[in-house]
């Protein structure tokens, strides 16, 4: 497949007229078909999803499936289950989906390294019972009551919304903490709260070199070695997952400490390995298992339905209609939900590190937009941010409301009204509110002439953003993983369609060596400037005199 595929958008005379027809159309007239939400609604696994409210028909959405199905996008989903390299500028598989995969598949997929999967997941299952039973404890004999996970990125963002999402099935006792921002600020916080003695810590790097995480861990085990006095205690009460066994033990951390990462699991994509150890060790093995199969049902379902029925294919293909077709840049991710919370932060990460990209798998420059600027945060907290320029800049942001009919609190009333609002505001980007409305409304509430027309522009709302609106009964281990899975493989399929490698992220790379550049400066070694900015040069030396003189 040249990179020409997405001639689709451009060269398809029909999809051409089609564009330019949405590009003209309200999406509140599309509802005149009266069957419109039936035939663009769908449930699969344990969620609901309702398309009606996007700006496509479900001719125009079959053209799309052609297409998909014209890139071979079957023969891909094949490929990637079946453990090809698809990550072709690492020369990796990508297998994340094995891990939540019965044994069976697990042998069928990875043959006798299915073993080592295993003995690691085992591993993991018995160190959560052993750390409950009390069997495995601190230095002085002490039960845990702390846990403190030290990673970042895909190291620490499934963990910290499995943490959030989950919060209601912590039922270990045990109290787990993330540390990852390389800020002092955030490592005190920690320590404010921890006590050494009783504190487990999992350090979670894949590569076991990145910076933030080694400078991190290395302040939590000075701070450990000096209230407990006993060198032991790293061996004892601390644990590494990484690929990099090596320099974990180099670390200090017990060889028979140490759990295996693979190489076809991208930091991402990981939750499911025992980077999940610390969700796991506050919510237990048995909570961690639904979760597991709930994404499982979600590959099941990805690789059997049919793509007019298939949901991570039809989020991924309305995605690009929005992205390629009728040019919206951005994605905003709205879980009217305070437990997914961290859901917007994950999605960054998950999409714009996987599709941020420019250049094709096989290197060539590509002439089309990829990834969109994923943002959000959970309703209605955005409503008192940002939603305002949702409804009254010039910029059209597709949405996903993401909501349970049922919440985890005891407090009906309010879990109504956050519903409530939540459906309102998918309403409220669709129909907008025009001149002609906004003016009878002020004159039937008394407002004079001169009043209507002096406010009545301000109070005009363009409407017309699409939304897909992602139901679930209620937030369950095994919807998490559900939507998890659903994410993941949405993200997939558009790298597939997008031809670009979702799976590397050499563009991380620039500023990690950058950051050593500016590091050796401010630490007075000996660095050749002239291909740094004055701008940068100014900004380090006046970090350096601020130093001096504190
Ligand atoms: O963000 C860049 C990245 O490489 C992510 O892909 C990864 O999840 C994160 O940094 C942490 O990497 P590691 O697990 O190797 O510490």
């Amino acid at each position: 497949m040249s990179v020409k595929n997405m001639d689709f958008f451009t060269q398809n005379i029909t999809v051409k007229n089609a564009v330019a027809c949405a590009l003209n159309r309200s999406i509140f007239s599309l509802f005149e078909d009266s069957n419109r939400v039936e035939n663009l609604s769908l449930s699969a696994t344990s969620l609901h999803l309702d398309y009606s409210k996007q700006n496509i028909t479900k001719p125009e959405l079959s053209h799309l499936i052609s297409w998909a199905e014209g890139c071979n996008l079957p023969q891909h989903i094949k490929s990637m289950f079946s453990g090809d390299k698809i990550n072709n500028t690492e020369q990796r598989a990508v297998l994340h989906t094995v891990l939540r995969a019965p044994l069976s598949v697990k042998h069928e997929i990875l043959g006798k390294e299915a073993v080592e999967v295993e003995q690691a997941e085992q591993y993991m299952a018995q160190i959560v019972d052993d750390v409950c039973a009390g069997k495995l404890t601190g230095i002085t004999g002490d039960k845990f009551t702390d846990v403190l996970a030290i990673g970042i990125g895909g190291s620490y963002y499934g963990i910290k919304v499995g943490l959030s999402a989950l919060h209601p099935y912590h039922s270990t006792g045990l109290k787990v903490h993330v540390l990852a921002n390389v800020d002092g600020a955030a490592v005190t916080e920690k320590l404010e709260i921890l006590k050494a003695a009783t504190t487990l810590v999992v350090i979670i790097s894949k590569t076991f070199t990145t910076q933030e995480t080694l400078l991190n861990a290395k302040a939590i085990k000075a701070w450990m070695l000096a209230e407990l006095d006993d060198n032991k205690a790293i061996a004892k009460q601390w644990y590494a997952v990484s690929s990099n066994i090596e320099k974990a033990q180099s670390f200090g951390l017990d060889a028979s400490n140490i759990l295996p990462m693979w190489d076809w699991v991208g930091g991402r994509f990981s939750l499911w390995s025992a980077v999940g150890l610390p969700l796991a060790l506050a919510i237990g093995n048995q909570h961690f298992a639904e979760l597991k199969a709930g994404a499982y049902a979600m590959d099941q379902h990805f690789q059997t339905a049919s793509f007019d029925k298939n949901m991570p294919v039809l989020m991924a293909l309305i995605g690009m209609w929005n992205r390629n077709a009728l040019n919206y840049p951005s994605l905003a991710v709205l879980p009217y939900d305070h437990a997914l919370r961290a859901l917007p932060g994950y999605l960054q990460q998950t999409d714009m590190e996987s599709n941020g990209k420019s250049v094709s798998k096989q290197g060539e420059k590509l002439n089309w937009v990829t990834a969109p600027i994923v943002f959000g945060q959970e309703g209605t907290n955005g409503q008192h941010a940002f939603m305002q320029l949702m409804h009254q800049s010039d910029e059209i942001i597709p949405t996903d409301f993401i909501v349970a009919l049922q919440g985890t609190s005891d407090l009906t009333e309010h879990h109504k009204v956050l519903v409530a609002n939540c459906l309102a505001q998918s309403e409220a980007l669709m129909q907008g509110k025009d001149l002609a409305t906004v003016q009878k409304e002020l004159i039937a509430g008394g407002a004079s002439k001169e009043e209507v027309s002096r406010l009545a522009s301000h109070k005009t709302m363009k409407g017309n953003t699409p939304s897909n609106t992602l139901l679930m009964q209620s937030l369950t281990p095994s919807c998490l993983g559900a939507i998890l899975a659903l994410y993941e493989h949405k993200i997939f399929v558009q790298g597939v369609l997008w031809q670009v490698n979702s799976y590397d992220q050499w563009g991380v790379e620039l500023g990690k060596q950058l950051s050593t550049q500016v590091l050796e400066i401010m630490n007075g070694q000996t660095v050749d400037k002239t291909q740094m900015s004055p701008s940068s040069i100014k900004l380090i030396e006046t970090f350096i005199q601020k130093q001096s003189v504190n």
